[in-house]
């Protein structure tokens, strides 16, 4: 039966600084994950060949370099744009930004970055994406928590309003199995 294997990337340098967005690379902690990878999808994927998509920015392909299948680069998949707060922390956000700072909390799923993006316009960019995935077998996604919130949102049924709540830990792979009456989810944590 085809599956779809979502994964965040590993730890950034950024997430350790609790920075939002950029493009930086792999902390020590994820780079162990980027090792660990392709043992926990042969654990969850067998022998299935499998496909590996992930976005142009460089930490989720140094998440998938040591993984021994094709792999395809989606611009679709990067990170919601955070616009002018891309490389701040939220408390930086909060200090310049303050009302931008409450209009998030407030409508978390319509709120624009300025200059970015909000979960409402990454739900319509994935579009091709979600048309991609239905066509094809075997996938694993190596992407960006707010872009795997929206795809887990879709195939788990969930309003896509409800998608900036899901729950996307790092270094945690995720099986779907879409079944006859809902998608059947296997989550395996590395040990790290
Ligand atoms: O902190 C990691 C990150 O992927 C940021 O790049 C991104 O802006 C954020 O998570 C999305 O999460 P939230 O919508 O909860 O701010």
């Amino acid at each position: 039966p085809r599956c779809i294997w979502l994964s965040r990337h590993g730890e950034s340098v950024y997430n350790v600084e609790k920075k939002i967005g950029g493009d930086s690379s792999l902390s020590p902690r994820g780079l162990q994950y980027a090792e660990k990878l392709p043992e926990i999808v042969r654990k969850s994927a067998g022998d299935v060949n499998l496909t590996v998509w992930t976005s142009t920015l460089c930490r989720t392909q140094q998440t998938a370099q040591h993984l021994p299948y094709k792999q395809l680069q989606w611009k679709a998949l990067d990170e919601l744009d955070a616009g002018v707060c891309d490389g701040m922390t939220y408390e930086e956000i909060e200090e310049k930004y303050p009302e931008d700072f409450k209009a998030r909390d407030d409508d978390k799923y319509e709120y624009r970055y300025p200059g970015g993006e909000s979960y409402r316009d990454v739900v319509i960019r994935l579009e091709p994406i979600i048309m991609e995935l239905e066509r094809q077998e075997n996938i694993l996604i190596v992407t960006h928590q707010a872009v795997l919130r929206c795809i887990y949102a879709y195939f788990m049924n969930v309003p896509q309003e409800e998608s900036p709540w899901m729950s996307i830990p790092l270094h945690t792979l995720i099986r779907l199995e879409p079944r006859a009456y809902g998608t059947e989810v296997t989550r395996i944590k590395a040990d790290i």
